[in-house]
């Protein structure tokens, strides 16, 4: 692959691949070494129109234990402010001979279209309510390592569905890795036409956590709920909130998982979020790192492999 815009491209043997070789890295990340030299040489853009604090401080770091030139472009004093299109930002950026482009954007598809501009290997860091292809990746090695396989399990993605980007990449990679998953969330924030993706979907969460392995918990997307209905914190927490007594209809072992910005007292209870033997919240950000080092690491090969042919 040229790109890594999205989860769905990807077979069975890419995604095991990316995570193999991210196993190596969380080993080299948690050495005092911490460094390779798979990116020397490479120029690394990040380009951010939305806000970011995991994703953007892993890519960052990724670039830089890599060895690449890392560029974090300060989107809200650039110039886009004075009107600049993002193609044109792109085209601009283009010149100066970039090696890989990660962009995270509001708009479905912008990352995409980008990507048809430039002669560069361009990773999605999140677009609109499409893909998020990395958190998929990183949520995928974290189940993994808990779980000791990434196959039949049974994974309740809870919460904003309709608005998470995070969650259509998981529904894809978890669904093509011959997963059972489950959406729990009111009806209102669940996306139309999602049976498609052959996922069972719930409007209680007792019912949707009997039995699951993992409980994935999102994050109420208000920025993106323009207009549309925006249920109230406290009723929302009462219902859907991952509290003990909820958690408990799941397997004794479940894990729980949360991509952040979590907000505790809304969609999980703080307690839990900070209970280290459910909680692997933490490994995810911890895997973050490493999933972007190996992303970026077979990018690159190819970049390399193309530019020598
Ligand atoms: N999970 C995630 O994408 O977090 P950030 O928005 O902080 O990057």
């Amino acid at each position: 692959h040229a790109h890594l815009l999205g989860i769905e491209p990807l077979s069975q043997g890419d995604i095991t691949a990316i995570l193999d070789l991210a196993e190596e890295y969380v080993t080299l990340n948690r050495s005092d070494a911490k460094h390779a030299d798979a990116l020397v040489g490479l120029t690394q853009i990040n380009m951010f129109f939305e806000n970011s604090t995991r994703t953007q401080a892993s890519f960052e770091l990724a670039g830089k234990r890599l060895g690449a030139d890392v560029m974090n472009m300060a989107m809200q004093a650039s110039s886009i402010k004075k009107g600049e299109t993002l193609i044109d930002t792109a085209m601009t950026l283009n010149a100066m001979h970039p090696d890989l482009l990660v962009v995270r954007h509001p708009q479905s598809g912008a990352v995409d279209l980008l990507a048809q501009k430039v002669r560069c290997a361009v990773l999605n860091a999140g677009d609109g309510r499409h893909e998020h292809p990395t958190q998929a990746l990183l949520d995928a090695l974290t189940i993994r390592r808990a779980k000791g396989r990434l196959h039949r399990l049974s994974i309740a993605i809870c919460g904003d569905i309709a608005h998470s980007r995070v969650a259509r990449s998981n529904i894809i990679l978890l669904g093509k890795m011959e997963n059972r998953v489950r959406l729990i969330g009111p009806p209102t924030l669940m996306p139309t036409g999602i049976a498609e993706f052959g996922v069972e979907v719930f409007d209680d969460m007792r019912a949707g956590l009997e039995g699951v392995d993992v409980v994935m918990m999102l994050r109420l997307q208000r920025e993106r709920m323009d207009g549309g209905f925006i249920p109230s914190e406290r009723e929302y927490y009462h219902r859907f909130g991952l509290d003990a007594e909820k958690l408990a209809y799941a397997k004794e072992d479940a894990i729980v998982m949360h991509p952040g910005p979590m907000n505790r007292g809304v969609e999980i209870d703080g307690e839990i979020a900070d209970d280290i033997n459910r909680s692997v919240i933490q490994d995810q950000v911890e895997m973050g790192v490493a999933v972007r080092m190996a992303a970026m690491d077979l990018l690159a090969q190819g970049l390399r492999a193309r530019r020598a042919a």
